[in-house]
């Protein structure tokens, strides 16, 4: 069955995905595409949608893209920036300033198919720099905006032209804060554009099984299952579309797994009988001695990334396979992140999206079932095929597992001379609170609008409770120039003295956080609270503290929905109390901090 669809335009900023899950939610197919297709690719789709970025501005470079959508004969319906291009392309003006952040009251002028359903009167959520000041002939305004009580009205917060079908919200409808949002996107998608609500996931299911079976024919596939979420759902996938003799799972023991976690995987597998060709190979020193003597995460990714395509070559050669086809279980983000428009800074490259990757993608020889999902669609797919819940609700973990989460250094650090400024600056943020704190010689990587930020964890020092510490960090990480996370220390005093210690991935470290990472999880599992925090990694940072050991530990609860957002999580007191005692009682570990950073500024991974 062909999907009617939206085409999402990718600003930048991350919001394209929050639309385009959005409009899923709605049984509505969504693509992103970018602002600089070519129009052809805009032609499939029955509506699109701008998404906005409050940094960009209708005003110079951001306006430089393909206006040639607006000649397609479909409805077109814009956000924020989306919303500022859609009324000057149409003849209105646009003004730099009247910024608007937070919630505002939407006042609906009349009734129109866009608000059908919803009052007179809605919160939206507004974040902006510039603003609609005039509006073009054909068009009206559909709703103004007013921030409080009293306050002046904003004009133009929502308009419209029925006669080119042309939308535009200055409010952001993608967001959980604009209470409605949701009614408005499915009144575009479905009443405006006439898209028929047929993406469910049970039909999903019955048509990949086809193409999967249409593209394998009477080859096969040979997938590496590394237990997590999408590989497990996409090895259930395969399964029901091929016989037993055309799948081929690989599970490799990278080193860089969790305590125990292979063995728990081929156990699994075999429960869920997807294992009558399931292979296991220990490939743990092919990773090592790649990642051996690297530093930069960038290079550490990519290293991990063409390992695996080694040995999955290798193992291919040696059980007597030919002519299949990579199984990989990328899902849609994935697809994404890597970056390369040129509003989006390379975030990270994803691990399956590695050169080689690509080559073998352009050569047909990659298969990826999951592709078009995002996670919360994966676990639903996951639930169609009557996959045990603890695999599908276990909490993600990245391809390249523990590799990224035990940072290394070459125990020099360029900018040394800007740490006691900045931790100067964090003493005088800090002023007036019972905390103290200080920046560390180590650099995690973050994000900062859509780029990449490698800068320095701030240590803070004080007891209070969870509302309060979370005020903190958020002041600190406003405040102070040059740092990206904010950690809670968890030891008993505050450390006097950091010096970063040169450091690589070696077995040693790595079977170190396998320990502290396993004394996080089995406390989580042991508070019934596994599922209620949405990931947890556990960080090594090689740095002396007070003279002592040779590792910090970091722990990151966090919660999230999609991994684009992340808050930090507030754990239980006993809970926190169980993990210091264990941890700090490990050897070399130097001391023990709590990850309080949302993100942005830190990414949930500190590489
Ligand atoms: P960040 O650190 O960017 O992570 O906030 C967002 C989500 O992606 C996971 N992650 C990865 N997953 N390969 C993966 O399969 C990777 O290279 C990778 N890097 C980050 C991360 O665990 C989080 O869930």
């Amino acid at each position: 069955m062909q999907h009617d669809s939206i085409a999402v335009v990718d600003f930048g900023g991350q919001y394209a995905h929050l639309i385009a899950t959005k409009v899923r939610r709605q049984n509505v197919l969504a693509e992103i595409l970018q602002p600089e297709d070519p129009v052809e690719k805009f032609k499939p789709h029955k509506g699109i949608i701008l998404s906005g970025n409050p940094s960009l501005s209708s005003f110079g470079e951001d306006s430089d893209y393909n206006k040639e959508m607006f000649d397609l004969d479909v409805p077109i319906l814009g956000f924020c920036f989306g919303h500022q291009e859609i009324a000057k392309h149409y003849g209105g003006a646009v003004m730099n300033g009247k910024q608007e952040f937070g919630r505002a009251q939407l006042h609906i002028r009349r009734e129109h198919p866009l608000f059908k359903g919803l009052s007179r009167s809605e919160q939206v959520w507004m974040s902006h720099n510039d603003t609609v000041t005039a509006i073009g002939p054909d068009f009206e305004e559909l709703g103004y905006t007013l921030l409080g009580e009293g306050s002046e009205p904003h004009n133009f917060a929502a308009i419209g032209s029925d006669k080119h079908r042309r939308y535009g919200f200055q409010f952001h409808p993608e967001v959980d804060n604009t209470t409605h949002g949701d009614v408005m996107i499915r009144n575009f998608a479905i009443e405006i554009c006439g898209c028929r609500p047929t993406w469910e996931m049970a039909q999903y299911l019955e048509e990949e099984i086809e193409k999967i079976r249409e593209r394998v024919g009477d080859g096969s596939v040979f997938l590496l299952a590394s237990g997590g979420v999408d590989s497990t759902v996409a090895a259930k996938l395969f399964g029901e579309a091929l016989r037993p003799e055309q799948l081929h799972l690989l599970h490799v023991d990278n080193g860089l797994m969790r305590k125990d976690e292979s063995l728990q995987v081929m156990k699994a597998f075999k429960a869920m009988g997807i294992d009558s060709n399931l292979h296991f190979v220990d490939a743990s020193e092919d990773f090592l001695s790649a990642l051996n003597g690297l530093v930069e995460p960038e290079q550490k990714r990519k290293a991990i990334g063409d390992t695996f395509v080694k040995v999955f070559e290798r193992e291919a050669r040696r059980l007597g396979l030919s002519n299949h086809l990579l199984g990989q279980g990328t899902i849609y983000p994935d697809t994404i992140e890597t970056g390369g428009t040129k509003r989006a800074d390379t975030i990270k490259t994803h691990h399956n999206r590695v050169e080689i990757i690509e080559k073998m993608i352009a050569a047909g020889k990659v298969i990826e079932p999951l592709a078009e999902l995002y996670k919360v669609e994966v676990r639903e797919l996951g639930e169609e095929l009557n996959i045990p819940s603890e695999m599908i609700w276990r909490q993600p973990f990245p391809g390249p597992g523990l590799g990224v989460r035990l940072l290394c250094s070459s125990g020099e650090l360029e900018d040394s001379a800007s740490i006691p400024a900045i931790s100067d600056e964090v003493t005088k943020t800090l002023a007036g609170t019972n905390f103290c704190g200080a920046a560390l010689p180590v650099k995690s990587v973050g994000v900062k609008g859509d780029l990449r930020s490698y800068e320095h964890p701030v240590l803070i020092h004080g007891n209070t409770n969870w509302n309060k510490l979370d005020e903190i960090a958020g002041t600190v990480l406003k405040t102070v120039r040059g740092i990206n996370r904010c950690i809670w220390n968890l030891a008993p005093k505050m450390p006097q003295t950091f010096r970063p210690l040169a450091a690589s991935t070696t077995r040693e470290r790595l079977d170190l956080l396998r320990e502290a990472d396993h004394i996080v999880m089995q406390g989580l599992r042991r508070h019934g609270l596994e599922r209620d925090i949405w990931q947890c990694p556990t960080v090594l940072l090689p740095l002396e503290i007070d003279g002592q050991g040779e590792e910090l530990c970091i722990i990151r609860p966090i919660h999230s929905e999609r991994a684009m957002t992340a808050t930090a999580a507030e754990l239980p007191e006993q809970l926190i109390g169980e993990i210091r005692d264990a941890i700090l009682a490990l050897p070399k570990i130097s001391g023990l901090a709590y990850d309080i950073t949302s993100k942005p500024p830190g990414t949930i991974e500190w590489e």
